[in-house]
């Protein structure tokens, strides 16, 4: 391509001059002889005029059929244009007068105008998401995406990390989610799985004696998708050995300043730590959005000297009393709406009390003196919405979120937080067992209590984190057990009997026998990473060609049916399923 131009480096020192660009052509407009239109390529747009007066009668032909998308190369001279038009309909400070063109691929009109993408439903964007990247905005998004995985590099390759690939066919090792699996042709009946993460390849690694590692992974989930989910993602993944909590945190914060003064927003360092019992307390959350200045408190003590029937007998039941202040005087109309939707999410009701100047204004109020309202410190225009339970949390979570973004109360813009000390597991009451926290392969902060005789290893505190951004899970991680009798014990409380420990991890407890050093790390997504940077809440518009909500991918129309003989090779047949037809 001759001395071939990008729109991004055009300058005043080309101003006047001849200049060759190649791109697709973007809202064509005529005024008499002019005919105007964008040309975009790959680093932007710039406005570009033709004179018909000034063409031959073969090039006046080209520009007069011109059409919009059709791919071009052109010459032209690169006009300043004058400041006062700068500001005009066409933005930019440079045109192009054009002087030739030629037309080298005329494409068939697009089954949507780029520029009005929000008028076309979902599943035509999907099937032709590659017409949807053409628009600009569509493809900034992308191209974030693309900048924030250049930094992440720079800055682990600085660090000296080594950037490793692991097998995307590997043994099927749930870690928590459904495997995607791949059928053998060589092992007839035999399945590979697609990898959930690279958890045991990188501390397999470790053991290999690579102290820094860090991958831009795919991993596959056969879960159940929602707007931050997709069954195919990326994860920045590292792992470290000889390495402690505190300088995971660092480094991990290290890059995220990197990142975030490359790309140009700030990113304040150290983020704060909050433990999981504290989280859960003061915000019903292990993922709260610290831009949300509300809190959650107990109020089970003042509630405890009404004599109401159901207050008492919830007390008696050891549920809690637990409120959310906020600086706002609500009216009865105002709580009524918010107990409607509470109600819609699970919660039995709400109870409030606000406070205009000197007057209180309490659901319960037949119950209550001024000694009872004294009890809360409740300034001037403020409200106290209160919910009774047990187990409450996903309604009080709710609660805190709604009324954060209902009354505008967020501050700030990038709120990290990480969130320490999790358990190690959780006790599932419905089938009676314990199920890791995190993954079965963190470090208990004492091995020892793994090998206590009481049967209960509810509260065993774990060496886990995870890092919350804006109220969404960035990442986890741990350190990781590095002794094979912890190991063998974690997977025997989890109730993997020692025949199933072998089927599933044999190759992971044996590589452990040779010794792994103490190690740890931790995973985080890449593309919710790039929407929340980014101010979006969906990860799907940072994934080139996203799955639908269901797991198709309407671009390929995957999944779809394999031959017959293509199967038989492979020894599979398909059971028939009517249910599933389409
Ligand atoms: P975890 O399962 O928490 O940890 O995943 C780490 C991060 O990956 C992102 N993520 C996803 N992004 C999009 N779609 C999904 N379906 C999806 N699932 C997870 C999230 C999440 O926080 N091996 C451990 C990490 C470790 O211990 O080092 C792991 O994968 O941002």
């Amino acid at each position: 391509m001759k001395d071939r131009i990008l729109v991004s480096e055009l300058s005043d020192v080309l101003n006047g001059k001849n200049i060759v660009l190649y791109g697709f052509i973007d809202s064509i407009r005529k005024l008499g002889k002019l005919t105007f239109f964008y040309l975009r390529d790959g680093s932007g747009k710039i406005q570009v005029f033709f004179n018909s007066a000034d063409l031959n009668e073969k090039e006046y032909k080209i520009v007069e059929h011109l059409r919009n998308e059709n791919i071009i190369n052109m010459e032209g001279i690169l006009r300043k244009r004058p400041k006062n038009q700068v500001k005009n309909i066409f933005k930019g400070e440079y045109e192009i007068e054009g002087k030739a063109l030629d037309i080298l691929i005329r494409g068939e009109v697009p089954p949507f105008e780029i520029d009005k993408i929000n008028e076309i439903n979902e599943s035509i964007r999907g099937r032709f998401r590659y017409i949807e990247l053409r628009n600009e905005k569509v493809r900034k998004k992308i191209i974030f995406r693309s900048n924030i995985t250049r930094y992440i590099r720079e800055y682990f390759y600085s660090r000296n990390y080594n950037e490793i690939e692991t097998p995307s066919l590997i043994k099927s090792t749930p870690e928590g989610a459904r495997d995607f699996i791949v059928p053998s042709r060589n092992y007839k009946g035999k399945f590979y799985a697609l990898p959930q993460s690279p958890q045991l390849m990188k501390q397999i690694l470790m053991g290999s004696g690579f102290e820094k590692y860090f991958q831009i992974a795919r991993c596959y989930r056969d879960e159940d998708l929602r707007a931050d989910r997709q069954p195919e993602f990326s994860q920045l993944d590292v792992e470290r050995a000889f390495i402690e909590e505190s300088e995971i945190y660092s480094e991990i914060e290290n890059m995220f300043a990197y990142t975030g003064e490359k790309m140009g927003f700030d990113i304040n360092i150290p983020f704060p730590q909050l433990s999981y019992d504290e989280v859960m307390e003061k915000y019903a959350s292990d993922k709260p959005d610290m831009r949300n200045p509300l809190v959650i408190e107990d109020h089970t003590v003042q509630f405890s000297v009404l004599p109401i029937d159901f207050v008492q007998k919830a007390i008696k039941e050891g549920k809690k009393i637990r409120g959310i202040k906020i600086p706002i005087c609500l009216s009865g109309s105002q709580v009524k709406k918010i107990e409607a939707i509470l109600k819609a999410e699970g919660a039995k009701g709400l109870i409030s009390l606000s406070r205009l100047n000197n007057s209180y204004n309490f659901t319960l109020s037949k119950f209550a003196d001024k000694s009872f309202y004294d009890g809360f410190d409740l300034q001037n225009n403020e409200t106290i919405l209160f919910q009774i339970g047990k187990k409450n949390e996903s309604v009080l979570n709710f609660l805190r979120n709604y009324l954060g973004k209902e009354y505008d109360l967020l501050k700030g813009v990038f709120k990290f937080l990480w969130v320490v000390d999790f358990p190690l597991f959780e006790y599932d009451e419905d089938e009676k067992k314990y199920k890791p926290a995190h993954h079965p392969f963190t470090m208990p902060v004492n091995p020892e209590q793994l090998f206590n005789k009481t049967g209960n290893y509810k509260d065993i505190p774990s060496r886990a984190y995870d890092l919350i951004l804006n109220g969404s899970e960035l990442g986890s991680g741990s350190i990781r057990i590095n002794k094979i009798d912890t190991q063998k014990r974690v997977f025997e409380i989890l109730g993997l009997s020692e025949d199933i420990q072998r089927e599933r991890f044999g190759f992971f407890l044996d590589a452990m026998k040779y010794g792994f050093p103490p190690h740890g790390g931790i995973a985080l997504g890449i593309a919710r990473m790039a929407a929340i940077l980014y101010g979006c809440d969906s990860i799907h518009d940072f994934i080139v060609f996203p799955k639908t909500t269901s797991g198709s991918c309407p671009l390929t129309n995957s999944p779809s049916v394999i031959e017959k003989d293509f199967l038989d090779e492979l020894s599979i047949s398909i059971k028939k399923d009517n249910s599933n037809e389409n």
